[in-house]
Formats: structure tokens, sequence, C-alpha cells
């Protein structure tokens, strides 16, 4: 399912006109669609259920809280990686015995909320974090949930920076030295108790082979760990990649689970069928913590053209978002379709840059991209940004946050009211 397609005309979430919502609400707006969310996540419970498995969402990729109830009322775990995100899923409605809470920098702060709100595990990415944990533990006379973050040394043939399950990597520890941190975790680390293993190899993955590689090289550690320490989950980390190249139909897991083998390397279908039976037979508890995969087709940022400027070596299509409001272009060279929110009549393209307003040349939706020739007052939908979208915008150059809605069929919410001004300046002398 994927909620955007055109109807008469115009773009469409769901049951919900865009320009309508851009017109009411005002533009840059992120806009969600409840039911593609909904359908990604149960997709991916189903192509599980051969295993004992949970799916826990990682909440960096959107952490608004109405995302976030969507996914609780759905029996949803959750992969936090802060204090922040952690207060974010209860006021929401989550269980944080469901939360597992990953990172390489937890403070003790985080580390005491955490533990007084009973979370599932820490997943800890060095020997010294997990020392530390067992210090606090003892301190507030608990025993803390653990596991450790294998890094397995597998190339996830990611962009660089998405790129997370290699030795140069900062996360984890290295394959080899789990073994015996384990065991001097069950010798000398009394307020620990070790609950499972964790991996996570990079995001957007567009291949099962990296996935298939990982968990071949780490299972009979997990076996081990088991037999050795009575774990009870492994957790093999989020990382499926989204179509983020092609038409809105393209973009649609149903149009892509459609695909032969060939065309579409990597599904829930697939991802199910080749992972569950490597994992059924140890006999652990399964997580996995999308993020991307559940939210990333499911928003999109509508943005209006404010002027064309003709360059003398370029077209530039001035809109309204800048990188403040969705940074991956910048950051990650990453390509978000742009789609006019009115059908074009012909399939006439121009090669344009489309730029924001921000005082950066990195400040660039695309670049010498052939696109519908929009207009200024024209509003364009930049696709595929419901995930690592509004929860990466900041105020740069002083822009006040957009506005996120969530459309449930024919019924759209505010989840996120636009920043004011005042809200601008909160909290500074
Ligand atoms: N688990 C761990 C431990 C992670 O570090 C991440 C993502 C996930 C799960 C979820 O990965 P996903 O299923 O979403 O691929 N801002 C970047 C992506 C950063 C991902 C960081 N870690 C982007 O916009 O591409």
């Amino acid at each position: 399912m994927h909620g955007f397609s055109y109807k008469n005309g115009s773009l469409y979430c769901e049951d919900v006109d865009l320009a309508t919502l851009a017109t009411e609400y005002g533009t840059p707006l992120y806009v969600y669609s409840a039911g593609t969310i909904l359908d990604h996540y149960r997709r991916l419970d189903a192509a599980l259920a051969g295993v004992n498995h949970e799916v826990a969402y990682a909440v960096k990729a959107n952490s608004n809280l109405s995302v976030l109830r969507l996914l609780a009322n759905e029996g949803a775990g959750f992969d936090i990686v802060s204090g922040g995100e952690l207060y974010r899923v209860i006021k929401a409605g989550g269980d944080p015995a469901h939360c597992t809470f990953a990172g390489v920098g937890k403070t003790r702060d985080e580390i005491v909320y955490a533990l007084e709100q009973g979370i599932y595990s820490f997943n800890v990415e060095s020997e010294e974090e997990l020392r530390y944990l067992n210090e606090v533990a003892g301190e507030l006379g608990v025993i803390a949930p653990a596991a450790v973050r294998v890094n397995p040394n597998v190339d996830a043939h990611t962009h660089k920076y998405i790129s997370t399950g290699k030795s140069e990597n900062k996360f984890g520890v290295d394959f080899g030295a789990i073994a015996g941190l384990y065991e001097r975790a069950a010798a000398e680390m009394p307020n620990i108790r070790m609950r499972g293993l964790q991996m996570h190899i990079g995001s957007q993955l567009t291949s099962i082979a990296p996935f298939i590689e990982a968990v071949e090289k780490v299972a009979p550690l997990a076996r081990e760990l088991k037999e050795r320490h009575g774990i009870e989950f492994w957790s093999i980390g989020g990382g499926i990649g989204i179509i983020y190249k092609g038409s809105l139909e393209s973009g649609s897991v149903e149009w892509w689970e459609s695909q032969t083998d060939e065309e579409r390397p990597l599904t829930t279908v697939r991802y199910g069928a080749e992972l569950v039976p490597r994992l059924k037979e140890l006999g652990l508890k399964i997580l996995v913590e999308p993020g991307r995969f559940i939210v990333g087709n499911a928003g999109v940022l509508l943005t209006r053209c404010l002027f064309e400027k003709k360059g003398a070596a370029k077209t530039f299509k001035i809109v309204d978002a800048g990188m403040n409001d969705l940074i991956r272009p910048a950051l990650y060279e990453g390509h978000h379709e742009i789609v006019p929110l009115k059908q074009p009549a012909t399939d006439a393209r121009v090669t344009v840059d489309v730029v924001g307003p921000i005082c950066e040349s990195g400040d660039f939706f695309c670049q010498n991209r052939e696109l519908p020739d929009f207009q200024p007052g024209d509003t364009v939908a930049l696709m595929s940004a419901g995930a690592y979208g509004f929860v990466m915008a900041s105020n740069y150059n002083s822009r006040p946050l957009p506005a996120e809605i969530l459309v449930e069929g024919s019924t759209s919410t505010v989840v996120r009211k636009r920043q004011s001004l005042d809200d601008l300046i909160d909290g500074e002398l």
C-alpha cells in the first residue's frame, strides 16, 4: 500500500487532497499517511511470523507522538537512542518493557531514567559502557538488563555516513571480543543481566546479501551466548531500504513486491523468507529495528515554489523549504522525487536545480534534474520524506519548524503545530 497518488489530476494522501492541506496549513508542511505506516508495520510483522519476534520501531526515524501512538496501538516495541525518545514513547502510550536503548554515549541521567522506567534492554556499545551501567545499577540497587552490540565487520554497501557494521565504524564491539566480554560480565558485573545480543550493519540496505552475511556470521555466536549465558533475544537491527528513485507508483511496497526477484533485491517477503529459516532454529526471540521502512515512504514534505531564477548556467526553482527542513540531500546526497501537486498535463520536462532559501550552496533538493515545469505559486511534494525528515530539521537561519499532519482516510489532523516566531526565541535571554 502507498498512500500517495493522483486522483482527478490532484495529488492525494489517502482520501485527502494535498493542495487543500497546503492552503489550510501553509508550507513547508510534512504530511504522513497513517494507513501506509500501518501497512508497512503489518507486512514486516507478517514476514517474520515464522519466528518468535518483535518489531521494535526505530524512533529516531520519525518520533512524532501520533506516529508512535499508531505503532504502540499495533503492539510494536521501540528502539530508542536517548532519554528524550523514551519520554516520547511513554507519552505516546508505548510500553517501556518493550523498549531497547541503543547508542554509544548514554549519559548517567539517561541510564537512571531508563532503569526507573524498566526498559527491556540496554544495547551496550563498549565494555566501558557496560561497566558504567553496572555501577549505576548498583547505586540504584537494581539489575540492568543488557545486550552488547556486536560489530560483525560486514559491508552494508550503503552511503558511508549510514554504514555502521564495519570495524572502522564507531559502533559496537568487535566480533572476536564479544565472548570474553560476556564472560567478564558474568564474573565481574553483578548488577548486569545479559539478556541478549544486538547488531545493526547499516541503513538503507537495498540488497538482502549483507543481511544474510551478517546473520550467518553472528548466528553461531548467538547460539553460544544462549548456551553459556542464557540470553533470550537477538536483535538483528534495522536497515531495510526503501525506494527513493522512481515514479509515485514504484515507491509503493505493493508495486515493489509485485516485481520479479531480479528487479527487487529486497522486500519484506524476501527478508523473511531468507532470514527466518536461518534464525528459527536458534530458539531466541528475534528483534528487528526498522525505522525508514516503516515511515519513509509514508511521508512527504510539501513546499511552494517562490521564484524561478534563470542564471547564466542553470535554472533554479526556489522553494520555501530548505535544508533545515529536510537535510538528506545535503548530508547524504539523498534523492527525493519532486512531484507537483497538480498533475502535469504533458510529459514536458525542464532541467533545473530545486533550491531552498538557506544561505548555503548545499541547500538544494536536486541538481540538474529533469522535472515538470512547475511555476512560482505551485506546490510540489518532496516524496519519501517520512523518515529522517522532520526529526532532523533545525531552526537554522531562524526558520520556525514546519507543521506535521497525519492523514487517516479522509481525516487530517495537525499532529504538530508550526512553530511561531515566539517559539523560536523561547527560553532565550
Ligand atoms: N537500529 C540502530 C541501532 C540504528 O542505528 C538505526 C539507524 C536503526 C536501527 C534504524 O535504521 P533504519 O531501519 O531506519 O535504516 N539519517 C540517515 C539514517 C541514519 C540511520 C541511523 N541508524 C538517513 O537519513 O539516511
